[in-house]
């Protein structure tokens, strides 16, 4: 990844390639005809004169346009100049100076793609963006400046966690995902502490210790402090499930698009990027992230069906499967928030089910909470940054499908309801504790890009959270 450089300015300078938002029905370039560009959003028309290329976006009617509409045109735009080799690009954002922020966030984000490890890799990558300017009228420069600043530094890290989220199994286990959070908290005002396998055994984290004896990469616990906020005022913890690969343990995967499940670490590096950015944007707030991390594999010490782990908190749970391996990690780690912190909510990111790709497909995250200020919370900042969430039942109802008769829940109930089953376990482990869980299954990362980011990784959560963090979190 390069570091880019955003200049905000009134005018050009060099030649960039310009990038010029165009709302449907205003009055096109001259010698333009009406049937080439109609203006809608995602379409695009380059112009070419002697000296510059400009590139016309679409945002379709005005009456629609909001902050992600001007996000994922930016994307778009720079996506498109990115393939065409572009490096220099300036965003006219003149008429919306209140876009700037997500205008340059959509810019970056569209920036990334996964470099790889190709044998020559400028055949591998296309061009990356080197100089971005920002036009806006001259009154507008200092409002634009700060949100230009905040967005850059959000959606820098993000991409941060998208690049380690695209690592595969083998290049990040869960001891090189800690030390990769070690160095990153490092630069930052962040406590990170590391819980060894040695450690896990001492304090009684049986769920991680469960799912991670299966591989010969073992497992971590993870968790980063910022306290950016006052003394007495109780953290918010956040809770991400790191899965470095799940090729579901005994209980195996078949062997179709397995290699997916090297993103099953999303959950954690969401937590990881919310908390390095928030420390990066100082925000007003106190934070534990926790990252529990194992890599689920079918090794000759792998835990089995029918196994009865017992968990931090003493709760105990019967493995009937051994692909459930989430919430196994997750419960550990939200006994932990719960019993170290007194934290005043709880919200835990997981790839958790291929239940709730099912119930709402790639665009929406489930969203299930025991709080409704919580759940307006995330659904209105979702509504900003573009990243949705729907909401989900959670209730006592979905507890019956889990009802063990050897241990105080088992690991998987029926087909049906699964996804609501599933959250209905993590809950358990967070009591009385405000809590949310975003079951991001189907929109960690994609397989199928839309036009205005690459595919892979897609950092879901993180500027979601700071979203909700930043409107104040009830
Ligand atoms: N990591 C998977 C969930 C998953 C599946 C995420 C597909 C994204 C795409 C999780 O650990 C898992 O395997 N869940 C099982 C649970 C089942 C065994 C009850 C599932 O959803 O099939
Ligand atoms: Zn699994
Ligand atoms: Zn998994």
């Amino acid at each position: 990844m390069s570091s880019l450089k955003i200049d905000v300015r009134t005018a050009p300078q060099g030649t960039p390639d310009l990038i010029t938002f165009f709302v449907k029905g205003s009055a096109l370039p001259a010698g333009v005809p009406p049937e080439e560009f109609d203006g809608a959003p995602g379409s695009t028309l380059l112009l070419r004169d002697k000296t510059h290329r400009t590139l016309l976006i679409g945002l379709g009617a005005k009456e629609k346009i909001e902050a992600d509409t001007l996000r994922r045109a930016a994307g778009t735009a720079i996506k498109h100049l990115l393939k065409l080799g572009g490096k220099d690009a300036a965003l006219d954002l003149v008429p919306f100076p209140d876009y700037v922020g997500p205008a340059v966030e959509g810019a970056i984000l569209a920036s990334y793609k996964f470099d790889g490890f190709g044998k020559d890799p400028a055949k591998n990558s296309r061009g990356t963006l080197r100089d971005l300017q920002v036009l806006v009228s001259e009154h507008e420069v200092t409002n634009a400046s700060v949100q230009a600043r905040d967005a850059q530094t959000v959606a820098t890290v993000t991409n941060l966690v998208r690049d380690i989220g695209n690592l595969p199994g083998n290049m990040l286990t869960p001891a090189i995902l800690a030390e990769k959070a070690q160095e990153l908290g490092k630069e930052r005002e962040l406590t990170v502490k590391i819980w060894t396998e040695r450690h896990l055994a001492r304090d009684g984290f049986g769920g991680i210790l469960a799912v991670g004896k299966g591989s010969a990469n073992p497992p971590r616990l993870i968790v980063l402090e910022y306290h950016g906020g006052a003394k007495k005022t109780p953290p918010i913890a956040l809770v991400g499930k790191a899965v470095t690969f799940d090729t579901g343990g005994i209980s195996i995967k078949p062997g179709a698009q397995m290699d997916e499940m090297k993103w099953d670490k999303m959950g954690g590096m969401a937590v990881l990027g919310i908390l390095l950015a928030a420390a990066d944007l100082k925000l007003p707030v106190n934070l534990i992230g926790l990252i529990p991390s194992a890599e689920n594999m079918p090794g000759p010490d792998a835990y089995r069906p029918g196994d009865i782990i017992t968990t931090l908190d003493g709760k105990t749970i019967e493995v009937l499967n051994t692909d459930a391996e989430g919430r196994i990690i997750l419960a550990d780690a939200i006994a932990h928030a719960r019993l170290t912190y007194k934290p005043s909510a709880i919200v835990e990111y997981s790839t958790l089910t291929g239940a709730v790709v099912m119930a709402l497909g790639y665009r929406r995250a489930g969203l299930f909470t025991t709080s409704e200020k919580l759940r307006d919370a995330f659904i209105a900042a979702g509504k900003i940054t573009g990243e949705l969430v729907w909401p989900m039942p959670i209730d006592e109802e979905y507890r019956e499908a889990i009802a063990s008769d050897v241990a105080t829940v088992k690991n998987i109930g029926g087909r049906e309801g699964s996804a609501c089953a599933s959250a209905s376990f993590v809950k358990l482990w967070a009591e009385e504790i405000p809590f949310v869980h975003l079951d991001i299954a189907g929109t960690a990362w994609t397989t199928k890009p839309p036009a205005h980011v690459e595919g892979g990784a897609s950092g879901f959560g993180v500027r979601l959270t700071l979203q909700a963090l930043r409107a104040g979190l009830p």
